[in-house]
């Protein structure tokens, strides 16, 4: 059983590794990203309240985020482990996961940090702008997305150290590489 977090900056390669991870472990992948993202397009009111912030590169607000992940984590897909990608993000978000696995009887077990630098981020980004047309993908919105990285989520990083359960890889190399690299890292 594994309850696991993917962490890292914008374009570090988390929603691309927590699919394969997914698929490897036989646990379900719960992107933030994906579930704003799949409300917005299907033009709900959790879709409404997010889509200003996420073209703006802002967090979305904790209130509106952690009753989602809330009502996610309460789903009997997640009862054998689970892959949080994207969440939490900020100091208030860390504590709103204990919350929630405390109520549960459960704790977790991996923070799998990937890391990149940041001219790699901003390119891998601009070339998924050409493919998908993610509108928070533009330059200037990128930018502040790795800014707010940096001033609210990199110390979430911080917290789960000193919990003794952050795993760093290097994310750079081809997909395959990283792959492996993580899979050596949870055995
Ligand atoms: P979210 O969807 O989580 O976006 P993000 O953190 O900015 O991350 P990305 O999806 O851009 O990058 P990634 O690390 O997943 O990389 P990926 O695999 O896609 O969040 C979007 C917004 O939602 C936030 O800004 C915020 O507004 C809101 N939000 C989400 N969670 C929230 C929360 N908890 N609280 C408040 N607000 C929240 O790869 C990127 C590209 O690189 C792809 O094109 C991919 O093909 C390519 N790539 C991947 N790996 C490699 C590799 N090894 N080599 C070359 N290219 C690669």
């Amino acid at each position: 059983m594994t309850r696991m977090l993917i962490i890292g900056p914008p374009g570090a390669g988390k929603g691309t590794q927590a699919v394969r991870i997914s698929e490897r472990l036989g646990i379900p992948a719960i992107s933030t990203g994906d579930i704003f993202r799949a409300n917005i397009k299907g033009r709900t009111p959790l879709g409404q309240e997010a889509k200003s912030y996420i073209d703006a590169g802002d967090l979305v607000p904790d209130s509106v985020t952690n009753r989602m992940v809330r009502d996610r984590l309460a789903e009997a897909d997640t009862a054998d482990g689970f892959l949080l990608d994207g969440y939490p993000r900020n100091a208030a978000q860390v504590e709103e996961l204990d919350a929630i696995l405390a109520g549960l009887g459960q704790e977790l077990d991996v923070v799998l940090k990937l890391t990149a630098d940041r001219d790699e981020l901003v390119q891998r980004l601009l070339g998924r702008a050409q493919k998908e047309g993610r509108t928070d993908d533009t330059e200037s919105v990128i930018r502040h997305r790795l800014d707010v990285y940096d001033a609210e989520t990199a110390a979430v990083v911080d917290v789960y150290d000193r919990r003794g359960v952050v795993r760093e890889v290097d994310g750079l190399g081809t997909v395959d590489e990283v792959s492996q690299r993580i899979m050596t890292a949870l055995s």
